[in-house]
């Protein structure tokens, strides 16, 4: 059984990372569509065109048992389309609106996002629906995946670039301060360590990888027994190649050409935004 987790970059590697732990018999393939990253300013129609037409040639080839849409960004659009046009079972990844407002005691709580993710329709629905009496301040970073992608790329990023980007998380309001912040892009985990330490104060850092890789186990159950095809996790990438030391620490080897010419189209279609 194998399962083909997509992220714009490489933040899905935090979500692969728990389907690993949850799942060590089944085999990974990672698809980065790193042509077009940053997904986070992208126009939705393009982001599903786009998310689409990768997925029509990554399922075709990779035939997994189930697919991780590993990137908010991403999810808060393209399921529905995805789920009327493949018959796998399909799993999301949208902002943890649910366990903050459950777990706040402060009734502050934040959504740390792409500029993407926090202005969608289906996030403020999250909030309206799960978000009771908590109230919750939308963060849209312009920067921080990048900056992600940049220090797993091997440049160095400073603690300022990180601390510029979490700081309007941090609301003080009528003596009660946030104590709970969703990271809602896969990016961020990866990082986490350096947002905590950053932090102004202590707060709870909702990552929502180990829930994600729950999911995927209910929803394999029925994919019947794992077997061994003797592959490797592999990782795709329509654009540049992550180093492979990052691809070595989370259990990954480079797969290969599978996107020949899907770079060239990027191209076009990023410039056209
Ligand atoms: N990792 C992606 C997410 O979870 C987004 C990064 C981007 O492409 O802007 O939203």
């Amino acid at each position: 059984m194998r399962i083909l987790v997509f992220d714009s970059g490489v933040g899905g590697l935090s979500v692969a990372r728990e389907i690993g732990k949850a799942l060590p018999a089944a085999g990974m393939d990672y698809v980065a569509d790193l042509a077009v990253f940053p997904y986070g300013a992208l126009e939705p129609d393009v982001l599903v065109t786009r998310v689409v037409s990768l997925m029509e040639t990554a399922l075709a080839a990779l035939d997994p048992a189930a697919l991780v849409i590993a990137c908010n960004t991403a999810s808060t659009l393209v399921l529905p389309p995805l789920r009327a046009r493949f018959k796998l079972p399909i799993v999301g990844t949208v902002p943890a609106v649910k366990p903050a407002a459950e777990h706040s005691r402060s009734r502050l709580a934040s959504v740390l996002a792409t500029p993407g993710t926090v202005k969608r329709d289906y996030t403020r629905g999250l909030i309206e629906t799960f978000g009771g009496d908590c109230r919750f301040t939308l963060v849209g970073s312009q920067a921080l995946a990048g900056l992600v992608e940049r220090q797993f790329a091997g440049e160095t990023v400073s603690d300022a670039e990180l601390l510029a980007e979490i700081a309007p998380c941090f609301v003080e309001e009528g003596g009660r301060r946030t104590d709970t912040v969703v990271l809602a892009c896969t990016h961020y985990p990866l990082l986490l360590d350096r947002l905590r330490a950053l932090a102004p104060w202590p707060v709870e850092w909702i990552d929502p990888a180990p829930a994600i890789a729950r999911r995927v186990v209910t929803v394999t159950a029925g994919a019947g027994p794992s077997r061994d095809d003797g592959l490797p996790h592999r990782f795709f990438s329509t654009g540049r190649q992550p180093p492979g030391s990052l691809l070595d620490a989370f259990g990954f080897v480079a797969g290969g050409d599978l996107f020949a010419g899907e770079a060239a189209k990027a191209g076009k279609s990023a410039l056209s935004v």
